[in-house]
């Protein structure tokens, strides 16, 4: 038997979240965010899973031309768009949408002789001050995109919500009537809501809402959701189990020491794995199914639990770091971090399985 840590991809989930997003924006079409390789869950078996999704995005073109070379022929928006003429012949050949946040962006698509035309979405900054043109912008910008031969048609506005995953911040109501002001005499496709949208703001969830955390069964707050189901389960193994004395310390650095004589479990995973060497002492981690905690400093390839609730476990034993039984959310907030980077973290030697 392997002791190497994999990931369980469950695809049931990710359906069964998919339906949560269309029960609470019901009106609106859904824009799955499947970029940076589904957040680590893997791009392909999430594409495959979400064909009910109306359309698709990815952050970069590679990422758009990557889906298109597997055979994926929904409709992909491309968020940061293209950033130079070579990018760009690629993307209108592989009939992607691309975004437009910014001018240089126009002047690209002026000078371009494409083989086709490409869909475009204006991108707007109501205040996330990222990627976007100015809501004072956007008129005139719409104008001059649409008198251009390489653009097809404008598919939408979009616009990125800062602190949506604060219910509490009113912010997110000043985002909404900047960007409608910014935009609805365009009588386009209006796009805003992400996941903290979705979930705790109607007003934003206007034409085409564009979840990412929620597919993958995460919340974007700090607790979890109910509703939604972990998509990705982090598997290891116990790779030894010992007694430590008490007083002995534990990892580098030696930062925790047995308050009595106890059992010793050490996990096959680490850092170089995905599992966070920021984690503190008294991070949960199920092992047999119930929780321990960790003790001392994450590895590269190891960590290590106190095994005092559990002296009988044995090396081959079943560990879970985060997913079902064990919020992702739980653990992240252990490390004063959130679901997102969790999940995006998993290393190249994880191994990885799908199921459902
Ligand atoms: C432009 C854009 N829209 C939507 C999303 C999805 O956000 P979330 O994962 O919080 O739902 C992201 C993610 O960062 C994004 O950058």
């Amino acid at each position: 038997m392997s002791l190497s840590p994999w990931i369980e991809i469950d695809t049931r989930a990710l359906r069964h979240n998919l339906d949560v997003v269309r029960r609470q924006a019901p009106k609106a079409k859904v824009m799955a965010v499947i970029k940076a390789n589904a957040y680590g869950h893997g791009v392909l078996p999430v594409a495959d899973a979400l064909t009910e999704a109306d359309s698709f995005a990815v952050a970069r073109v590679e990422e758009g031309l990557e889906l298109r070379a597997a055979g994926v022929d929904k409709p992909l928006l491309v968020l940061a768009g293209a950033h130079d003429a070579h990018e760009l012949e690629a993307a209108a050949q592989a009939g992607l949408e691309l975004v437009v946040h910014h001018s240089f962006q126009l002047s690209l698509l002026k000078s371009a002789a494409l083989p086709t035309p490409v869909g475009i979405w204006l991108k707007v900054d109501t205040g996330m001050n990222r990627l976007g043109v100015t809501p004072a912008d956007a008129a005139g910008l719409l104008r001059a995109l649409k008198e251009l031969p390489a653009v097809a048609g404008i598919r939408g506005c979009l616009t990125h919500l800062a602190r949506a995953d604060d219910l509490g911040d009113d912010f997110t109501r000043v985002q909404v009537h900047r960007f409608r002001d910014a935009v609805a005499d365009a009588g386009l496709p209006l796009s805003m809501a992400n996941s903290a949208g979705i979930l705790g703001w109607p007003e934003t969830h206007g034409d085409w809402v564009r979840p990412g955390i929620m597919l993958y069964g995460a919340s974007p707050f700090a607790a979890p959701v109910d509703d939604l189901h972990p998509v990705m389960t982090f598997h290891a193994r116990l790779i030894s189990a010992k007694p430590l004395r008490a007083g002995e310390s534990v990892g580098y650095g030696g930062t925790w020491q047995a308050p009595q004589d106890m059992v010793l479990g050490v996990v096959a995973a680490g850092y170089a794995d995905g599992y966070p060497r920021e984690m503190p002492s008294g991070t949960p981690v199920l092992v047999n199914g119930r929780v321990v905690p960790l003790v001392g400093r994450v590895s590269m390839d190891t960590l290590m639990v106190d095994l005092r609730e559990q002296p009988d476990a044995r090396p081959g034993d079943p560990v879970v770091l985060w997913g079902r039984g064990l919020p992702a959310e739980t653990v992240a907030t252990a490390a004063g971090t959130i679901p997102y980077t969790l999940f995006c973290g998993i290393g190249g030697r994880v191994g990885r399985r799908v199921t459902g």
